[in-house]
């Protein structure tokens, strides 16, 4: 079952999705991730790891293609990895450039917090970037993420020096920001 929102729906990732994928792994503009670099992942390794995913029902991490809602058409992914049940989790997303800055990534990216908030249960969500990744910075800004830590220097980036950039949401801060939702579970104490 897709998770819908308003522009996209998140869906799981077909073996017909792969180009794509792959298309977005090896530009550099969009791997948004130094960790994957040389960008020379071929189909075969892609296919490989897509059919070595083996069913299980403890999962932690799934990854999901970014699909508009009226046109259908598959725009990017979506991904969590790192689950730690009930407490924690962290994310990451890729849109493809013909479609930045249409409110894709906001909407997959609010998508996906509801479900790890409402269905997953979980205290916090987390995300890494860089600190000259303005983009993803104010993605991560504009669904009430903060800068929780900040390694300095610590990437290369087209010849430039970057921080890493760890930015983090908690459950409260969440669901301060979605006056429609109520949080039935109940609040941990913070030492
Ligand atoms: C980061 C990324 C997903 C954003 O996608 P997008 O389609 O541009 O995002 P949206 O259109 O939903 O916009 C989200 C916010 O980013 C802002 N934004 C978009 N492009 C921007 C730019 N070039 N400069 C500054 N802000 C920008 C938008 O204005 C919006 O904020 P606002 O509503 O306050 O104005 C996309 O640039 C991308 O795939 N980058 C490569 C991968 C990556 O960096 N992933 C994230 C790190 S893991």
């Amino acid at each position: 079952m897709p998770l819908n929102g308003t522009k996209v729906r998140l869906r799981e990732v077909r073996e017909s999705d792969l180009p794509l994928l792959l298309a977005l792994r090896n530009d550099l503009d969009t791997q948004g991730w130094s960790q994957t670099l040389p960008t020379d992942y071929t189909i075969v390794t892609y296919k490989k790891q897509y059919e070595d995913d083996t069913f299980s029902t403890k999962r932690t991490r799934a990854r999901f293609v970014i699909e508009t809602l009226d046109t259908n058409e598959v725009v990017g992914n979506i991904s969590y990895y790192s689950l730690e049940p009930r407490f924690e989790v962290t994310i990451g997303i890729a849109i493809a450039k013909n479609f930045w800055s249409a409110g894709l990534a906001f909407d997959a990216q609010e998508t996906l917090l509801h479900f790890l908030f409402e269905e997953l249960g979980l205290r916090v969500v987390r995300l890494w970037t860089t600190g000259s990744n303005v983009q993803a910075i104010r993605l991560g800004e504009r669904s009430g993420f903060r800068v929780a830590a900040r390694m300095r220097e610590a990437i290369i980036r087209r010849g430039k020096l970057a921080d890493n950039v760890i930015m983090d949401l908690l459950r409260e801060e969440y669901y301060a920001l979605h006056p429609e939702l109520e949080d039935h579970l109940p609040a941990l104490e913070v030492k």
